[in-house]
């Protein structure tokens, strides 16, 4: 689906996103895996959590929808039923690699699929770790979707991440929890802390590492679980805002998770007016409400390696604010953006070059010469949700009707997205 966009007035209003990405995964994951019945508030109603949702149906898993709650009914340790069937986790990775830690500790045999994109994403960064710990997983072309999981019996593991990513250590973890013994992971790199949060695992910190402690100990038990708004769905609206004249947006209930929040402080070291206004904590998460208003002068700063996998989802929207901030706007360290829903660095880039911006492309990020001159305003999303909706307002900062090709992949994370556009702008 072709959709357009206009330059917009200005922003003015109130927003309430429903619940983060993450942390919905996980809620449901974590409902699952607990005996009875567990209530999840504000799930969010992306495309992404329902295949975490379909996957768990298939493995015996009773969800229902009441008033505002998803009632989870969960099976307890090893009374999952075996799958019928493949397990399709859609366009998620997040679905893909936390099940598979799972999985692998089950008493069935599974096989996980996912769409295509999803099938060109690499899976041996969580079945090599997972296999050091004893699971029977059997890849496609030794890295891809089809994933066979055979049962096996896992042991624990100490494991120092390679790479910078909470899937893969989530993926772990998940597979610990199963253990009587302890296993330790160890990360050099933070990444989104929501798993350790959520099942309050025992933490510490060594020579600037961190070390994560799991064991059965640490296997979840039902809970209500009230999930904060997704602050990564937020950031294209705040964006909008900054760069929007006499504008002004209320962000309610949003999460502020330290691993998340990325995003906040960058802009504000960018010279963006953005106020936290009021912050709790709900279950271990902290949230609150967030205040933006219009910001004429921004400047581009130096990204640390150390931030990157706090930003690691917003960096596509960043990069809009990167062109109309003064400076170059250089992304490097992010060679992860090649294996996200597409390869986000090529996106960007040539996204970039159709709007007339100068680009140096990197094995590891790009470099990106502003203002837009556009050449063309046609660009593509290339079936990636965060590569649609940053173009789209971008679309809404240019002249002339922009037009996204492919943009149906926004319901990925945000199905609300256009409906709150046209509420807050003008
Ligand atoms: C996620 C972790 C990140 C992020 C993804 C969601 C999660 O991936 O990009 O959108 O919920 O754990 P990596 O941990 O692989 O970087």
């Amino acid at each position: 689906m072709k959709q357009s966009f206009n330059k917009i007035n200005k922003v003015e209003g109130e927003l309430t996103f429903r619940g983060d990405k993450s942390i919905s995964h996980r809620s449901v994951i974590f409902s699952a895996l607990a005996h009875g019945k567990s209530l999840i508030k504000n799930i969010s109603n992306s495309d992404d959590v329902a295949s975490t949702i379909a996957c768990f149906k298939e493995l015996g898993v009773e969800f229902n929808y009441v008033e505002e709650y998803l009632e989870v009914i969960g099976r307890g340790i090893n009374s999952f039923k075996a799958p019928s069937k493949q397990l399709d986790a859609g366009n998620s990775g997040t679905t893909a690699r936390l099940l598979s830690g799972f999985l692998a500790a089950q008493n069935f045999d599974s096989e996980l699929i996912g769409d295509e994109s999803l099938s060109k994403r690499p899976m041996s960064r969580v079945a090599n770790p997972l296999k050091l710990m004893g699971a029977d997983i059997t890849l496609s072309d030794n890295n891809y979707l089809p994933m066979k999981i055979g049962k096996s019996s896992l042991n624990p593991i100490e494991y120092e991440m390679e790479i910078a990513s909470a899937q893969i250590k989530s993926a772990l973890l998940l597979a610990a929890i199963h253990l009587n013994n302890e296993s330790k992971i160890i990360e050099k790199l933070s990444t989104r802390d929501h798993t350790e949060r959520m099942l309050q695992l025992p933490t510490f910190y060594d020579s600037g590492k961190k070390i994560i402690h799991a064991s059965l100990l640490n296997y979840p038990k039902n809970s209500i679980y009230n999930v904060p708004g997704d602050i990564s769905s937020a950031s294209f609206f705040i964006v909008l805002t900054l760069l929007s004249k006499n504008s002004e947006l209320i962000i309610r209930n949003s999460s502020l998770n330290e691993s998340r929040i990325g995003i906040i402080e960058v802009l504000q070291k960018m010279g963006g007016d953005i106020t936290i206004v009021s912050q709790r904590s709900d279950m271990g998460e902290p949230l609150g409400d967030l205040l933006v208003r219009s910001s004429e002068h921004l400047s581009n700063i130096k990204l640390d390696e150390k931030i990157i996998p706090n930003i690691i989802d917003e960096l596509p929207i960043l990069s809009i604010v990167g062109i109309f901030a003064s400076g170059d706007f250089e992304v490097r360290n992010a060679k992860e953006l090649r294996v996200k829903e597409t390869d986000r660095i090529n996106a960007i880039c040539r996204n970039m070059e159709r709007a007339g911006i100068m680009v140096t492309e990197f094995e590891d990020g790009f470099r990106l010469s502003g203002p837009p001159i556009p050449q063309s305003n046609i660009f593509e999303s290339y079936g990636d949700h965060r590569i649609a909706m940053s173009f789209a307002i971008l679309g809404m900062l240019i002249e002339n009707e922009t037009t996204i090709n492919d943009f149906e992949s926004v319901s990925i994370s945000n199905p609300l997205f256009l409906e709150q556009i046209k509420k807050i702008t003008s």
